[in-house]
């Protein structure tokens, strides 16, 4: 399969040993399967196009759903990454994830997108991920999560401000196929 180093994941650093995700955690929030889920995710980052259009300067494509299943951190496989799904209470796929465990050293997960279809925002659905996500982390060992936030994107900043993270470094501009983007790095402690 084709991979391609997304660039959610900013810090560049050598891996240190595969992780697995927590099958035991809230089954809300589960892994993806690229087959059978490809539809489902799909039909979500469709209906993201407010999101999708802010990073990119255009409306979600093809292109966005086959990178959605194989971005990869810098230096890995993407057997190694996590591509989570969110559900609504009735089963349906409303969020996607892409984390990368142990990335860029072993104390630290590096969540490269969460992104949930507009119906499903403002009721819990993003914070209960990041617990998700969080408490895979820290049965894994880690120690801290980073997440790198476009500087345009305030109500995500917020976000994830009030769940506990603190800025880091303003990373400087760099292209998002027809934007370019300045772009703040975020830590959460576990
Ligand atoms: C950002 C996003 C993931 C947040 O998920 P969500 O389901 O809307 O957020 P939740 O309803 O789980 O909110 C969790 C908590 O954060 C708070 N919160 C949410 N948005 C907030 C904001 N803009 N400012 C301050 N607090 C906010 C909520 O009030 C809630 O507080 P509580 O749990 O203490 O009562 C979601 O809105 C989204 O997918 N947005 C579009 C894509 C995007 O920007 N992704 C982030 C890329 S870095």
């Amino acid at each position: 399969m084709r991979t391609r180093v997304s660039r959610g994941f900013d810090t560049s650093a050598p891996y240190d040993g595969a992780m697995s995700p927590d099958r035991r955690a809230d089954r809300a929030v589960r892994p993806l399967d690229p087959d059978a889920d490809r539809a489902g995710a799909a039909r979500v980052i469709y209906a993201s196009a407010d999101y999708l259009t802010l990073v990119n300067g255009e409306p979600p494509n093809e292109r966005d759903v086959a990178e959605f299943f194989t971005d990869v951190a810098p230096g890995r496989g993407v057997g190694e990454m996590l591509k989570l799904g969110i559900e609504s209470a009735d089963g349906r796929l409303v969020g996607v994830a892409d984390v990368a465990p142990g990335y860029p050293g072993p104390d630290t997960w590096y969540i490269g997108l969460l992104l949930l279809e507009p119906s499903a925002r403002g009721s819990g659905a993003g914070r209960r991920a990041f617990e998700w996500i969080s408490t895979a982390a820290r049965g894994q060992g880690a120690r801290r999560i980073l997440i790198s936030v476009l500087e345009e994107n305030v109500a995500a900043l917020d976000f994830w401000r009030h769940l506990g993270f603190v800025v880091l470094q303003r990373l400087e501009p760099r292209r998002f196929r027809m934007r370019d983007h300045a772009r703040y790095e975020l830590e959460h402690r576990l």
